[in-house]
């Protein structure tokens, strides 16, 4: 079995997809490993280190996917990169197939099989296999750095003898991974935190970490969460007692870092311009949301807005800043994951189509798209 590593061709990704621990892994699984020269570069990670490791270090991406089984990636490489690869190569990296639909289809065609690391079914067995998780916590803790760097107070109160520094107020919206880790973060930088979700399990979570919770606690609240733990789009009844909820609570804000997101649908609009312009001057949003369509209504995706002395931040790819930590935990997450797909006698692939973590995952097959979301390209 051949695991190939190529670099990631989007310039906005500093991340890769397997460091020295993991292909040190993969060898001792009977795995022959293949990396292109430079793929660590941007995650810090030197050719010498791979090489170390036990992987051959390829010249180009060609080489390193000559006879591959396996290309383990970051983000989904196109179709095109793909020439001269084995037919049935198993394909592993975040797929981003919405409106993407005829990227994969020309990934179909290539022959490969492509598995959507972000669909890993949120069960215990795949823990260490959800990317989601594992990169959206080191979001929140950049987001809550980045805006500590925009802000030109401090965050901790400080007192001292030419006078008493008041501590950063912040508010968290939107209380999943990135949420949870932007309290923890904020709180040990010394800042009073407050945060809202509309899941009621938040609630305990956030008093947990020592931050105060604020939401519209009605018959919806209650409702808000699906089987599967995530939130359900709120009424328009909802996003108003919302609205005017957190309005003035913002207004007295310092920093605001927004994480609210529901799977499948745009991100949740929950500043409105109006919101912003209420904050006071120096003042720090950081929009987690940016990729998603944002939460705040002047949000510039990849920028940052300033609107009366109130700056926006639009953070993308966070995690990519960060991009030698990131690494290596999405690096673990795919490693688990081939575990599950190489047979443990033959230390071949052999993918067990009728496990559920395969069928939640997998989106191509024999040259066409299996799964009916995506079908319609
Ligand atoms: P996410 O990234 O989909 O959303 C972020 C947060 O935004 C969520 O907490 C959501 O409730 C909130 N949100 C959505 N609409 C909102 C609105 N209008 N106003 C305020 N907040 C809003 O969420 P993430 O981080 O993926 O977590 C989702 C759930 O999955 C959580 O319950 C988490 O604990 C759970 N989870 C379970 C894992 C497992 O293996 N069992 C692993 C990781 C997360």
């Amino acid at each position: 079995m051949r695991i190939a590593v190529t670099a990631e061709t989007d310039k906005a990704e500093p991340r890769v997809a397997a460091t020295p621990e993991t292909v040190k892994k993969f060898v001792a699984l009977g795995a022959d490993v293949a990396v292109q020269s430079g793929a660590g570069a941007g995650a810090g990670i030197a050719d010498a280190d791979y090489a170390a490791a036990g992987a051959a270090v390829a010249p180009d991406a060609a080489a390193a996917l000559a006879g591959a089984d396996i290309l383990l990636r970051v983000r989904r490489p196109a179709a095109a990169e793909l020439a001269g690869a084995r037919p049935g190569l198993a394909v592993i990296s975040i797929m981003d197939p919405f409106g993407n639909e005829a990227a994969l289809a020309a990934l179909a065609q290539s022959g490969a099989t492509a598995f959507a690391m972000e669909f890993m079914p949120r069960i215990t067995r795949a823990q260490s296999m959800d990317v989601l998780s594992s990169q959206a916590n080191i979001a929140g803790y950049r987001a809550v750095i980045d805006a500590a760097a925009e802000y030109g107070r401090s965050f901790p109160m400080m007192m001292t003898a030419a006078g008493t520094v008041p501590a950063a107020k912040v508010f968290i919206m939107g209380v999943g991974v990135a949420g949870l880790q932007a309290i923890a973060t904020a709180r040990r930088l010394g800042a009073i935190v407050t945060a809202t979700d509309v899941r009621p399990a938040t609630k305990e979570q956030v008093e947990s970490l020592g931050a105060k919770f604020l939401a519209v606690e009605n018959e919806e609240f209650q409702q808000a969460q699906t089987a599967g733990g995530y939130a359900k789009e709120m009424s328009k009844e909802y996003q108003a007692a919302q609205a005017e909820l957190t309005a003035s609570h913002i207004a007295k804000q310092d920093i605001v870092i927004t994480t609210a997101l529901i799977p499948g649908r745009p991100a949740p609009r929950l500043i409105s311009a109006d919101m912003v312009r209420a904050m006071r001057p120096g003042s720090v949003i950081v929009d987690l949301a940016a990729e998603r369509g944002g939460n705040c209504e002047l949000t510039r995706p990849g920028e940052t807005a300033v609107e009366n002395g109130v700056k926006i931040v639009g953070a993308l790819n966070l995690p990519g800043r960060m991009a030698s930590t990131a690494s290596s935990l999405y690096a673990r997450n795919l490693l688990a994951f081939v575990e599950t797909l190489v047979s443990k006698e033959t230390k071949q692939l052999a993918i067990n189509w009728d496990d559920e973590l395969v069928k939640a995952t997998a989106l191509t097959r024999d040259g066409a798209v299996i799964d009916e979301r995506f079908k319609k390209a």
